[in-house]
This record gives structure tokens, sequence and C-alpha cells, in this order.
């Protein structure tokens, strides 16, 4: 059954959409989503830089980019440039915005915007001093199950929600990116940090945050790969993040799951069952009224990946086009930045802490 209903879920667009793209590494992310969702989206990427001139090379030949810069001082000054797009390792992040922001840049960072709270603050803080726009590449939050659940949220559909559940058993590659093999917080700070930020876009902000984690026993890297996140809204409400990358069977599983008064709705994360190919999300609803019969089922057309990788651009576009903030500003973000380092502070500690005690 398909009722052909309008979730509201694909990214807005503004009217100018000709901003001049330079992009700030030519890694794994840039080629598989930034890229192919720019194409999509009709963006116009002026031109593209990286530490490994030789890799922007490559890139700019594969994507038809006009221009590869030798340096990252070449990109920022180009007056053809409107925004910079940085996709490099967190740690690196902070120059970079310096950079960018001192040449009255716009500026879209990769998530997580660093891995160090304060420099975190600074980055924001820089772009507030430049007066330039600056948003966070937390896309998921334009996942095609995430966007529709916001929708069927906030026309009621579920009535008073009154718990919600992200719950991911996957086998994860990490050899993919070799730099996270040796980061010490990986898990919670690299890939639940979109399902805190996801659970933000829909219940807004908890009061407090549990965490317990833990390695498997043969794993490579060495930071947590099994963690659970328990997000309390102290309400009737609380939402659950059940991660798990070492689900080496073929019964493998990423699920959004929300239960209200009214109804019941179950989300895939198609992206998930077989990385880095996938197959598109799917959205269940069940109506109480009609229970227990399904009320209706959808398959998306789009992927998380690259699809949802148009919000945050989008979003930044439309931001500067209207002289505000964007959605997943660097402010913003930093209350999903203070769920992660409570999470761990959690872990530490072994007690439930408050996001509001990171600063
Ligand atoms: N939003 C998402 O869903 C998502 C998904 C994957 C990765 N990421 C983030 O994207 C970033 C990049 O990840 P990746 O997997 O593409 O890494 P990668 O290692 O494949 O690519 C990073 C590139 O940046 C270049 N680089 C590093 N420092 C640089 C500097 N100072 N100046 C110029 N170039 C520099 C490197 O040479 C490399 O080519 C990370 O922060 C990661 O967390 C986000």
């Amino acid at each position: 059954m398909d009722t052909n209903l309008d979730f509201d879920y694909r990214p807005k667009l503004g009217t100018r959409r000709d901003f001049g793209i330079g992009i700030i590494g030519a890694g794994a992310i840039v080629n598989a989503a930034h890229l192919p969702a720019y194409r999509k989206a009709g963006f116009n990427v002026v031109g593209i830089t990286d530490a490994d001139v030789a890799r922007a090379r490559e890139t700019a030949r594969k994507f038809e980019i006009a221009k590869v810069y030798e340096t990252v001082e070449a990109l920022v000054d180009d007056p053809a440039i409107h925004i910079v797009d940085i996709a490099v390792p967190p740690w690196n992040q902070l120059g970079l915005v310096r950079q960018a922001a001192a040449a009255g840049k716009h500026i879209l960072c990769q998530k997580p915007l660093s891995n160090v709270y304060v420099e975190a603050v600074e980055i924001v803080q820089l772009a507030g001093a430049a007066g330039v726009k600056l948003a966070v590449n937390q896309q998921m939050r334009w996942d095609q199950a995430v966007r529709s659940a916001r929708t069927l949220l906030s026309r009621g559909w579920l009535g008073d929600p009154v718990s919600a559940t992200i719950d991911v058993g996957i086998l994860t590659d990490w050899s993919a990116w070799p730099w996270l093999l040796t980061v010490e917080g990986l898990d919670l700070m690299y890939h639940s940090i979109h399902y805190f930020d996801s659970m933000r876009s829909l219940f807004g902000d908890p009061k407090q945050v549990w965490s317990v984690a833990t390695r498997y026993p043969e794993q490579k890297p060495i930071g947590e790969t099994h963690t659970h996140t328990l997000l309390d809204y102290a309400s009737t409400f609380r939402a659950l993040v059940a991660v798990n990358h070492n689900n080496w069977t073929t019964d493998r599983f990423a699920t959004l799951r929300i239960e209200g008064t009214h109804g019941y709705l179950k989300g895939t994360f198609g992206l998930l069952y077989n990385y880095p190919y996938g197959r598109p999300d799917t959205l269940e609803f069940y109506s109480r009224a009609h229970y227990p019969h399904l009320t209706f089922q959808h398959v998306f057309e789009e992927m998380w990946i690259p699809d949802s990788f148009i919000g945050p651009m989008g979003e930044l576009m439309r931001a500067i086009g209207e002289g505000r903030e964007p959605e997943t500003s660097g402010t913003d973000n930093l209350h999903t930045l203070r769920i992660v380092h409570a999470a761990y502070r959690s872990i530490e500690e072994r007690r439930a802490v408050s996001p509001d005690e990171i600063a």
C-alpha cells in the first residue's frame, strides 16, 4: 500500500542557488556524497583543493570541476567563491575556518565541528566575529525517514510522542576511514552524532544523557563500537540510541521507531543495510484508530547518502539569501556536540550528565 502522501521531506532550496562553492578536501565523503548531491541539485562548484593536490585533481576530473587550487589561500582568496565547503578530519577544521572567515567567506563545516568542545566554540565565534554564515553538515536531519517523521509529528499524526528509538546493528568496515582507527572516541563522536542531531531535530534538547559503551573483542579501532545512549527529556517522553558496529550476521538493521499516543512510526535507514551501496529508506505508519491494520507504508526514491547532502548546503544558501541563521548553524550544533560530550562523561563517571555541564 502506498498512499502517495506528501511527507514534505525534500530539502527546500532558495531562489538563488548559484553561489560559488569552493571545496577543501577531496576525500571519501566529498566524492561519495557532496559532489554527487551538488550535481543533482545544480549547485555551482567553482573549484577544489586538498593538501594532496593530486587527489583534488583526480576529483576535479571526475566531476568536471574547472579549478584546482594549489593552496587553501588561493581558494579562499578567489572572488568567485562565496561558500567554502570544508571536508577534512575535524582537528584540521579550526585552522581552515580561520582562513575562510578572514577572507569573508560563508562556510559549511563537516561534522563533528570539532572533536574538542572549546575549539568548536572558537569556530562559532570566529564566524560570528567575521559576520559570515556558518553551517554544519549534519545532514541526517534531511534523511527521508527522519524528515518525514518530523512532518508527521508536526501534523499531530502521532499525538504526544512517548518514545523514540534508533536501533542500528551493522558491520562497519573501519578500514574505509584509516584515520578513525586511532581516535579514542569513535562511535559517539563520528557516527551516533548523526542520531543525536536527528533526535534533536525531532524532539529538541534532552535534559540528561545516560550512556554506556564498549569495544568488540576482535576490533581494530581503539575507540568504542557498541553504545547505548538514553536521552532523558524529564517528561513522559524518552529517546534511545543503540548502535552496534559488529553485527557479523546477515540480519543487519537500522531503524527509527517513534511511538505516540495516536500513532506509531517505523522507518529504516536503507543506506546502512549494505553500505556504501544501500537502498532507499522506508516508512511505515500505524494509526491507533486503524490498529492492527497498517495505515500506510512508503518506499522513498532517494537515499540518505548522497541525497540528504543537498539539505545543509541548500539551507545555508537560503539562510544567506534571507539574512538569517541556517538550521544547522554552528550555534545550533554546539547543542548536538554537548550531547556527545555528555555521553562520554556519562560513560566515564557512570552517571546521568546534563548537556549543560559541558562548557
Ligand atoms: N556528514 C557525514 O555524513 C560524513 C560522512 C563521512 C565523513 N564525514 C566527515 O568528513 C570529514 C572527511 O572525511 P573523509 O572520510 O572524506 O576523509 P578522507 O581522509 O577520505 O579525506 C579527507 C581529505 O582532506 C584532506 N585534508 C586534510 N587536512 C587538510 C588541510 N588542512 N587542507 C587541505 N586538505 C586537507 C586530506 O588530504 C584528504 O584528502 C571528516 O571530518 C568526517 O568526520 C562526514
